[in-house]
């Protein structure tokens, strides 16, 4: 055999052993009993256990958890494509919170890194190996969440992001566009990371009604959001009727609506990728888990992260379908895409219902 056709059988022979090794994930049992595919995720597993109880009181869907998914958006987006920003998803909002909360956008912020800033602390990661976690896993704690993927192995940040990197919820959906564009989102991106408001609430908008909620089912990861936000009517949740900076008025008593995502819903460019979420439990998981895969690692050399995604927790399911809430139906919807049908959805049975505020905010 010549030495050329000898070499080919040799490549060919590891080619299939490395397809082999890209088949099967590989297992490593960690001294505690846990198994990850790499060995140093072994140690995230007590690291898990302690956000989970110091942060989230023992894996709730609560505030601190929802807020945890706000602070990873709020750190990573501070970044551009074309450079002169910050440096992405790398903690800087937490090591450097004197200047980020600081900034208009991050109303609120400080409550979110005060709490999870001792946290930090104790388990020694880097801030953004520690913001990325805690938001993979507090998101964990929702039901009909994906779970999310998490790489491990970021460098401490070098400076703060610079200030305007953040949406605002009274930009035009041309200004958002642009900034999530100049972070390297499309439009179909924009609106994935957008089901996170499905567990949100707002404690800055109005003051004087902390913790109102984004939709009739704050505790939970479902699309509910998307129909809520196209609702028609302006009434609540502020008894005299009049809306705050960056809201519009929503017709559930206790409900705040964002005037960015009521826009987003209704503007020729996104309403489709938003009236498409509705009911599609399993579009929004594929689309949300594929945009925050990107947010988390925005700005950082992915080729030195480790994945360490098996030592996030696995979701519960939601198991839809989703509902329109008491008393209203599809002639409350103000449909803003007409090239594709709306889907069938029912109605709860009973009275109008007023929302309750998120606990602890
Ligand atoms: C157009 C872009 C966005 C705008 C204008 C926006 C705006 C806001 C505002 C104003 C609040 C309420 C803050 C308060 O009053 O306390 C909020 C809450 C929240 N946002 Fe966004 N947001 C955007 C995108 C995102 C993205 C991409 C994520 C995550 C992937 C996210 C996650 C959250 C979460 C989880 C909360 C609730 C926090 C809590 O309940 O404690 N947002 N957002
Ligand atoms: C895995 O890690 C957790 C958190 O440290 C620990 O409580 C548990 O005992 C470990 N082992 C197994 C098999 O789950
Ligand atoms: C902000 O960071 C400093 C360290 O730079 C820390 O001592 C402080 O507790 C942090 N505060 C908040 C609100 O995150
Ligand atoms: C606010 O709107 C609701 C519903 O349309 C109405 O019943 C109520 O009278 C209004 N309140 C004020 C102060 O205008």
């Amino acid at each position: 055999m010549s030495f050329s056709r000898l070499s080919t059988l040799v490549a060919l022979a590891l080619a299939a052993t490395q397809l082999v090794s890209a088949a099967v994930p590989k297992r490593v049992t960690c001294a505690d009993g846990n198994v990850t595919a790499n060995k140093a995720c072994c140690a995230l597993f007590p690291i898990v256990a302690t956000i989970q109880e110091q942060l989230f009181d023992g894996a709730e869907c609560g505030e601190e958890a929802h807020s945890a998914l706000r602070l990873s958006f709020h750190d990573a987006i501070g970044f551009s494509i074309h450079g002169g920003k910050g440096g992405g998803a790398d903690g800087s909002i937490l090591a450097f919170n004197e200047t980020e909360t600081a900034f208009h956008a991050n109303g609120g912020i400080d409550d979110i890194t005060a709490g999870q800033f001792p946290v930090f602390q104790a388990t020694g990661l880097t801030a953004g190996d520690f913001v990325h976690l805690a938001a993979a896993v507090g998101t964990a704690n929702c039901p009909g969440a994906p779970r999310l993927q998490f790489m491990f192995g970021r460098p401490p940040p070098k400076a703060p992001a610079p200030d305007l990197t953040v949406p605002e919820p009274t930009d035009s959906v041309t200004a958002i566009l642009a900034r999530f564009a100049d972070a390297g989102f499309n439009p179909q991106e924009v609106v994935a990371l957008l089901s996170s408001h499905t567990i949100a609430a707002a404690d800055v908008i109005d003051t004087s009604i902390p913790g109102t909620p984004f939709d009739s089912t704050v505790g939970t990861f479902d699309t509910q959001v998307f129909l809520e936000v196209l609702l028609k009517g302006t009434s609540f949740p502020d008894a005299g009727n009049t809306s705050h900076p960056g809201e519009v008025l929503s017709p559930l008593r206790g409900e705040m609506r964002l005037q960015s995502d009521f826009a987003i819903s209704q503007d020729p460019r996104t309403a489709c990728l938003w009236q498409e979420m509705i009911n599609d439990q399993t579009r929004m998981q594929t689309q949300f888990k594929a945009a925050m895969a990107k947010l988390q690692v925005l700005g950082q050399d992915t080729r030195k992260l480790i994945d360490c995604s098996d030592v996030v927790p696995v979701p519960a399911p939601f198991k839809g379908p989703i509902t329109f809430p008491a008393s209203f139906s599809q002639k409350d919807v103000q449909q803003a895409c007409r090239q594709i049908r709306f889907p069938s959805i029912s109605t709860v049975a009973g009275p109008a219902p007023t929302l309750a505020p998120v606990p602890g905010s």
